[in-house]
């Protein structure tokens, strides 16, 4: 039978190398808070239990994990290395059996077939603890892994490693799964005789060997999977490697991106075959996208849904939106929350939508700024229009009905209905509701002054 796994996170420290103000298990690995990229994987193992190991803006680290169920915090004060970090778990541990997956919050990309791989090995050989290691190019900040011919002996960390051993190029991942059965006991015996006088949590492994208990080890075959991140550079080197992976996994279900380097898709977006991606895309949270989609150079989409068959042209943000098939939407258009962009509807250059629906077929092409509207279907809002929703004190909302034509340059003030076909005349300022069928128009009638240019002695080119 499979033992219960129980999962700690490593994720107390400071992150003095980040040079930051924010815990550097918030900073964000391709949209997402690294933590939560461990956390994700973490979930797949179905833990019985999750608990974080917070220290440094512990309640930050807390509040910004408020979305994920069922988690349990512990907090370690002051932080005295990693060993003493998962000390800090055996309160709500102890008497509990089966494996222990210890994880760091700074390492996001561990592969789930590693976690699994890690506790196949560890369940298999009855080990009391099994580390992931990697064999890398360039080992420096890693701790070394000694080897006695295959077995590992013990771990030296790289400031107390000798010259001989800071050539080994096989390095510890931080990962690791323990037996719990005399965990806890065996972690108290770690001492402080190191550089930077902490409890090493690595140090377990010689304590055990020196114990006659088994210690094992997997080597995951990509090294990237392991990358700890510590400093602003590696923070970006991660999410290279992670949008790169996104990018290759969208290609391979069918999406076109004409140029993968500028391409920036969060890793919860999911995006249907056959749409084309141009240069500069940048996609972000929650956002879905259908098929036969063209997303054009220099747009910015964030937690918006897009159906099939959409067409945005260069430069348009759009954030929390909804755009539905056949649409179209750009260039330059800004499409805010509760935007709601009909079937077929068609939305252009330097338009503003908020909080409203532009029913199926409908147009605003030009200059306009649409907010706490439902205009219906076939509708022409001309260039220049403006709801006015806002009368200083709340919202009111405007309700434009099927086939309306809005003439170019007209305000209107809402609250207020246009019913049914009704059609505004250019420059009109509707401060009153307009009856299905009608005409309205507020402008003066046009004066012309006969022979004024002359009489006025403008002068002559
Ligand atoms: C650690 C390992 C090193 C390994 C590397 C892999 C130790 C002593 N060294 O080094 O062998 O190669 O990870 O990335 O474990 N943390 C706490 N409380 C503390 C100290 C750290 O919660 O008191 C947390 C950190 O927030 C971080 C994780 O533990 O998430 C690792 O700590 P870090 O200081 O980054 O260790 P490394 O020097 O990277
Ligand atoms: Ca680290």
């Amino acid at each position: 039978m499979a033992p219960d796994i129980h999962v700690v996170i490593l994720a107390a420290g400071k992150g003095t190398r980040m040079k930051s103000a924010h815990p550097k298990v918030l900073h964000r690995v391709a949209g997402r808070a690294m933590i939560e990229h461990v956390l994700s994987r973490a979930a797949r193992l179905e833990p019985k239990t999750t608990t974080i190991v917070v220290g440094h803006c512990a309640e930050r680290v807390q509040t910004a994990l408020g979305g994920w169920p069922g988690l349990r915090f512990v907090v370690q004060e002051p932080q005295l290395g990693t060993g003493h970090a998962l000390l800090m778990a055996e309160p709500v541990l102890r008497g509990t059996s089966g494996q222990l997956l210890l994880l760091s919050g700074d390492v996001p990309l561990l592969s789930i077939d590693t976690l699994e791989a890690l506790v196949g090995r560890h369940t298999d050989r009855q080990a009391a603890a099994t580390v992931v290691t990697a064999n890398v190019e360039n080992p420096y900040g890693y701790g070394r892994v000694v080897r006695d011919g295959d077995r590992i002996t013990r771990i030296v960390e790289e400031r107390d490693a000798s010259v001989a051993e800071r050539e080994i190029r096989e390095i510890n991942s931080g990962i690791y799964a323990f037996a719990l059965d005399g965990l806890f006991d065996a972690v108290k015996s770690i001492a402080t005789a190191n550089a930077q006088q902490e409890y090493y949590l690595p140090d377990l492994v010689a304590i055990y060997r020196r114990a006659g208990r088994v210690v094992e080890t997997v080597t995951v075959s990509n090294p990237n999977e392991i990358r700890g991140i510590n400093s602003r550079s590696e923070l970006a080197e991660v999410s290279r490697i992670v949008r790169h992976e996104k990018n290759a996994d969208l290609m391979a279900a069918g999406v076109t991106l004409e140029d993968p380097a500028t391409t920036y898709v969060d890793n919860e977006v999911e995006i249907g075959p056959d749409t084309i991606l141009h240069p500069n895309v940048t996609l972000e949270g929650r956002t879905t996208i259908g098929e036969g989609c063209e997303i054009h150079s220099g747009v910015r989409i964030i937690d918006t849904r897009i159906g099939d068959r959409v067409t945005v042209l260069d430069h348009c943000v759009i954030r929390g939106a909804s755009i539905d098939n056949d649409a179209s939407v750009g260039p330059f258009t800004h499409l805010r929350k509760d935007a709601v962009v009909g079937p077929r509807a068609k939305v252009g250059n330097f338009v503003e939508m908020k909080n409203t629906v532009l029913g199926p077929g409908s147009k605003s092409m030009h200059l306009t700024y649409l907010g706490d509207a439902v205009i219906g279907a076939n509708v022409n809002v001309g260039a220049g229009t403006i709801t006015c929703n806002y009368d200083g004190t709340a919202k009111q909302k405007t309700i434009i009905e099927d086939g309306v034509f809005v003439g170019s340059d007209s305000q209107l003030i809402a609250p207020v209905t246009i019913g049914k076909d009704a059609y505004i005349g250019t420059g009109t300022t509707i401060r009153e509701n307009v009856p299905a069928g009608a005409l309205a128009v507020s402008a003066g009638k046009q004066r012309n002054i006969e022979g004024w240019v002359e009489k006025k002695g403008r002068p002559k080119k």
